[in-house]
């Protein structure tokens, strides 16, 4: 039997997620072999390009890391052949009906299973399944071929407006259609947690109050905003990076082990998780925001001075929180977040500290034991290190802290994938494991709505931090109130 035809339109495809993110990520799952015989990419937006233009435009962002070069230069060819173009707005029911019957006749009239990736502002989302739907393109075909759409956050500013978004598309995709990214559980080290947690014995016995004494998840930026204010400015590192990335970190690190590795009992663990997550109060946060530094001779600007940004503009850059997962595993160990743009440098990190060892065996060393630390380093250079006590070689008893150290690029061979191609992969297999369920979204929307509505509503003014600096003293100080100095 032949096999059905794969079409992946994406929606905003001369956008800058489209060019650096979705089509290099396709092209990487092509030269692995893992698209399907018959497919084809087509690209939609609002500029009129020839589909010649639009290949000259995805090919700049194409790499060979998968193929070695003289391979790959062939493999480019042939991928830009399987790209097409269509333009049209994106609210307008009859363009979408002009890119059906494009599709279509890309596989000489065959319906086959339909991939939207939409790619465009979420405010659009809901103009766009409207259209989507008017067109006739919303629903899935017959014989078992499959319409999913693909959309990525911001999922609305709080809970109420995420409800009304989900609501909104529901209309056109059911849930099962619709594929709700967050990038960061594509990443590998991410992807690891449930292993490390659940494929080690050693692991599960001391995963809780008795043996954790704090979970630290630290997100660090050394980055200006640099012209990306139009976005950011609205939305604030809250938002941004922590209601979604670290709170998924969050629900993955505290959650109880799934029955199977399947979408739906990995959501409910994670649901159930979060659930149990009450929101922060205002003195459980911290939001500051970078000022202008100088680096030598240099004039670096401070957040307001960006021209993208109101210079009046109180919108966090910084946050760091103290949550608490109120359960039975959980109780009384303080789970903080930070994270922060224009900071010292650029790092993901999950640290986990273990309580101090009990009885006096060590009381009369020089060095008394230093409690373990696990560390799970998400980027740059992925690791997972774990910090023991042992005695230092020599005569005497001196103890000292090392490393048992787990480097990504020295223990595997493998080339560690963008996130990108493992979740497009996914849809194309209709696998939702790393995908956000939409009781989950309003779960996490839960614990931050209230805390974002005071922060708005009292335009409440945030600390300052010199660009390039680890951050607000407060942040420190809001840490040490749980017993943890940031490292
Ligand atoms: C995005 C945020 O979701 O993640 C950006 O909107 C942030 O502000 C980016 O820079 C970070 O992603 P990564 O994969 O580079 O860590």
């Amino acid at each position: 039997m032949e096999s059905i035809p794969l079409t992946i339109c994406v929606v905003g495809a001369s956008g800058h997620l489209a060019r650096t993110k979705i089509l290099p990520a396709l092209f990487a799952l092509y030269c692995q072999g893992h698209l399907p015989e018959r497919f084809c990419i087509v690209g939609y937006a609002r500029s009129a390009l020839s589909d010649l233009e639009f290949r000259e435009r995805v090919s700049q962002h194409l790499t060979c890391r998968y193929t070695p070069a003289q391979s790959c230069e062939d493999l480019m060819q042939k991928f830009l052949e399987r790209c097409s173009y269509c333009c049209g707005q994106y609210d307008r029911p009859d363009d979408f009906a002009a890119l059906k019957e494009r599709v279509e006749g890309l596989h000489a009239g065959v319906a086959g299973h339909l991939l939207v990736y939409l790619a465009i502002p979420p405010q659009v989302f809901p103009l766009a399944a409207k259209a989507m739907g008017t067109a006739g393109i919303a629903c899935d075909g017959q014989d078992g071929r499959w319409t999913r759409l693909v959309i990525e956050k911001p999922f609305g500013r709080d809970r109420e407006s995420s409800d009304q978004l989900t609501r909104e598309i529901g209309e056109e995709f059911s849930e099962t259609q619709t594929f709700r990214i967050d990038h960061y559980l594509g990443k590998e080290v991410i992807q690891n947690l449930l292993v490390l947690r659940f494929a080690n014995l050693i692991f599960e016995p001391i995963w809780n109050r008795h043996y954790i004494k704090s979970v630290e998840i630290t997100w660090k930026e050394d980055l200006t905003i640099e012209g990306r204010g139009g976005y950011f400015d609205n939305t604030g590192i809250i938002r941004d990076v922590m209601q979604n990335h670290l709170l998924q970190i969050l629900a993955l690190v505290s959650m109880e082990a799934p029955a199977r590795l399947e979408a739906d009992h990995i959501q409910n663990a994670k649901v159930n998780a979060l659930l149990c997550v009450p929101p922060p109060t205002m003195d459980d946060v911290v939001i500051a925001q970078y000022g202008a530094s100088r680096n030598g001779d240099r004039d670096i600007p401070g957040y307001r001075d960006d021209a993208s940004v109101a210079s009046d503009s109180v919108t966090p850059t910084y946050a760091a929180v103290a949550l608490r997962v109120d359960n039975q595993r959980w109780d009384g160990v303080p789970f903080l977040m930070r994270a922060g743009k224009g900071l010292d440098g650029r790092m993901t990190e999950i640290r986990i500290r273990f309580r101090e060892i009990p009885g006096a065996t060590f009381d009369h060393e020089e060095t008394p034991p230093a409690p373990n630390e696990l560390v799970i380093r998400v980027q740059p250079d992925a690791a997972i290190y774990f910090n023991i006590m042992n005695k230092v070689p020599g005569l005497g008893m001196k103890l000292e802290p090392r490393m048992l150290d787990l480097q990504y690029d020295l223990a595997f061979s493998e080339a560690i994938p963008d996130a990108y191609e493992d979740l497009l992969l996914d849809v194309i297999r209709g696998d939702k494991s790393l995908f956000i369920r939409s009781d989950e979204l309003a779960a996490a929307w839960d614990i931050f709505t209230p805390m974002l509505q005071e922060i708005d509503t009292r335009h409440l003014s945030p600390e300052t931090y010199e660009f390039g600096a680890r951050g607000p003293e407060a942040s420190d100080q809001l840490a040490a109130g749980h017993g943890v100095t940031w490292e």
